[in-house]
């Protein structure tokens, strides 16, 4: 099977990208795939097997492929572009389609699509360029507030907001990504990620959830990310019924975007307040409705990301995940 992977790309998660790729190319069955390596360039250029050729050229190679493995992250990746590329090209591919790509890269579509499924997602605003946060919004939300750039991952221009005075920087910053901007609430909760993967048969299976724990002081910054600076716990230690609604919750949202193949999802689980007197003293923690925060479709994908610890504790190692997702394409 003649398998492109396809990785890099324009966006500021280039570098986590190539990353994924490194994985996901050292890992891949050499005996059944030949395998080509197709880098986009920070600035756009495209590179086969290392060597630069102009785009139409690079097309080219791609649409001689049997299958292609966009393991691209961000704006011009993951976002539907590529997609529609490849399917220009009509070669088939791994992963989310146009319409998933675009809505999933986007936290203020996402969240409409999903609210009007009836999820839970994060309370916030968006503001597009040179709005202001309303007055009314800032009582509303509270401190501290996310800002995030509504097009953007790896918590690239996230800045967490502790006094409003710090408002104008943070929005200054999420600018530089992108023109619209989201101000969300601090949730607050556990931090929960779930894996959802489509095996080729359709068949939809939810991981068990991954619970994020930040040994510094911040939040689940790029730094947490990339640096070692958060602990993942597989599985969350959580009762059936709420490892149930947390799995119920990312299947839905899987298909409230039109998802294909793969997506991991983003919760935060809102602990309640202590029940009154009368009920049992030994009861353990109870929680709201989880809250969506975000969707990623496509995943980090180094050996050492959520999506793959994911499925790794479930018993589906690297190389595995790797062949489902294929041949899921090629189906
Ligand atoms: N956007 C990064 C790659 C992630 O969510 O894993
Ligand atoms: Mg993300």
């Amino acid at each position: 099977t003649r398998l492109a992977v396809l990785f890099g790309g324009r966006s500021g998660e280039h570098e986590v990208s190539c990353q994924s790729a490194a994985s996901i190319l050292a890992a891949v069955d050499r005996e059944r795939y030949d395998v080509t390596e197709v880098l986009i360039g920070r600035g756009g250029g495209w590179h086969v097997d290392g060597a630069p050729l102009p785009m139409a050229e690079a097309l080219r190679v791609l649409a001689g492929q049997d299958v292609v493995f966009p393991a691209l992250h961000g704006p011009y990746g993951e976002d539907g572009t590529v997609a529609s590329l490849l399917e220009w090209l009509n070669v088939p591919y791994v992963g989310n389609g146009v319409l998933a790509g675009a809505a999933g890269m986007d936290k203020e579509v996402t969240k409409k699509l999903l609210a009007a499924d009836g999820l839970r997602v994060t309370p916030g605003v968006t503001l597009r360029a040179d709005e202001e946060l309303h007055p009314d919004d800032r009582r509303r939300l509270g401190l501290p507030v996310f800002v995030k750039p509504a097009r953007a991952g790896s918590s690239l221009g996230v800045t967490r907001v502790d006094d409003w005075a710090a408002l104008p920087d943070a929005l200054r910053l999420a600018r530089t990504f992108d023109t619209k901007v989201l101000v969300e609430q601090a949730v607050g909760g556990r931090e929960i990620d779930v894996a959802v993967l489509q095996y080729p048969d359709g068949r939809l299976a939810a991981g068990p959830p991954l619970e994020i724990s930040v040994t510094g002081a911040g939040f689940f910054d790029y730094d947490a990310k990339y640096d070692g600076g958060a602990v993942f716990q597989i599985p969350a230690p959580l009762d059936p019924a709420t490892t149930a609604l947390l799995q119920d919750r990312a299947a839905r949202a899987f298909h409230a975007l039109g998802c294909r193949g793969l997506l991991r999802v983003d919760f935060f689980l809102p602990e309640l307040p202590h029940p009154g007197a009368g009920s049992r003293p030994d009861a353990g923690p109870t929680y709201g409705e989880p809250v969506l925060n975000e969707v990623n479709t496509f995943p980090g994908f180094t050996a050492a990301s959520q999506y793959p610890r994911i499925w790794q504790q479930a018993g589906v190692d690297f190389s595995a995940l790797i062949d489902i997702l294929i041949c899921g394409a090629l189906t």
